[in-house]
């Protein structure tokens, strides 16, 4: 699929990820479309005082005009989304696995791949990238800052298809962060809670540091 240069998001997920996100895609000139909670009411009234600018679709209709497409659901509801329809579509995992939020989910806990390779897995069509997880939602908008801005923050994208990752990296530079290209979905453990790169304020070569494996680093 093509993706235009200034390509249409969809955000899955109208809380506090999702609508920080939105915010600053509206204000970066991007057309964001939007979808919630199955159980969520007067939706399009919320987004028009919270991210006002974005538009409110059915799921349906988000993945048909979406060329990029945000995951910002709790992890432990991402089986209700819809996976088949994202056949060919850069979908951005920024699910993170929280026990406090999602309980223990035995599966996930046995194992032993990054909860990103979990997720593509639903859909190997996908083209699944891991980013936009490992930043608070309160920080997006406070530490988003202009290109050249010596205390830029950094965040990573990884997945296994390198223009997916690329679109990405475009799309982390207009939120106002420091962009990082961290190779394969495998890779994406370190951005996990728990996890080095988690939560951090750093900047773009700490971050890649944390992202590069210690059998990259030998060699
Ligand atoms: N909070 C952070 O700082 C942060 C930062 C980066 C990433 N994340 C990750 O981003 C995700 C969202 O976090 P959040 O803090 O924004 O959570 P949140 O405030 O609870 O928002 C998530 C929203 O997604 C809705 N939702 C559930 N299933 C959906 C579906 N199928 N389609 C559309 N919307 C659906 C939820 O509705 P219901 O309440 O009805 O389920 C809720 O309104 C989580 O996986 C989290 O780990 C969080």
């Amino acid at each position: 699929m093509h993706v235009a240069e200034r390509p249409t998001i969809g955000i899955f997920g109208a809380g506090k990820v999702g609508t920080a996100l939105a915010r600053l895609l509206v204000g970066a000139g991007y057309d964001v479309v939007m979808t919630g909670s199955p159980r969520q009411t007067a939706l399009a009234l919320l987004v028009s005082v919270v991210a006002p600018g974005a538009r409110v679709a059915t799921p349906e209709e988000l993945v048909e005009q979406a060329d990029v497409v945000i995951l910002s659901v709790p992890f432990g509801k991402a089986a209700t989304l819809p996976w088949p329809a994202f056949d060919g579509r850069i979908v951005v995992d920024a699910m993170n696995y929280w026990p406090p939020v999602d309980g223990h989910i035995r599966e996930v806990d046995d194992d032993e791949r990054s909860t990103s390779e979990i997720m593509a897995a639903r859909n190997p069509a996908a083209r699944v990238v891991k980013s936009l997880n490992h930043v608070g939602y309160h920080e997006m908008e406070d530490d988003s800052m202009d290109a050249g801005s010596p205390l830029r923050r950094a965040m990573a994208v990884v997945g296994d298809d390198a223009e997916a990752r690329t679109v990405l990296a475009g799309i982390i530079d207009d939120l106002g962060f420091d962009p990082v290209d961290g190779g394969p979905i495998a890779n994406g453990r370190a951005l996990e809670p728990g996890h080095p790169a988690f939560g951090r304020e750093l900047g773009a070569a700490e971050l890649a540091a944390l992202l590069t494996p210690s059998e990259d680093l030998a060699a």
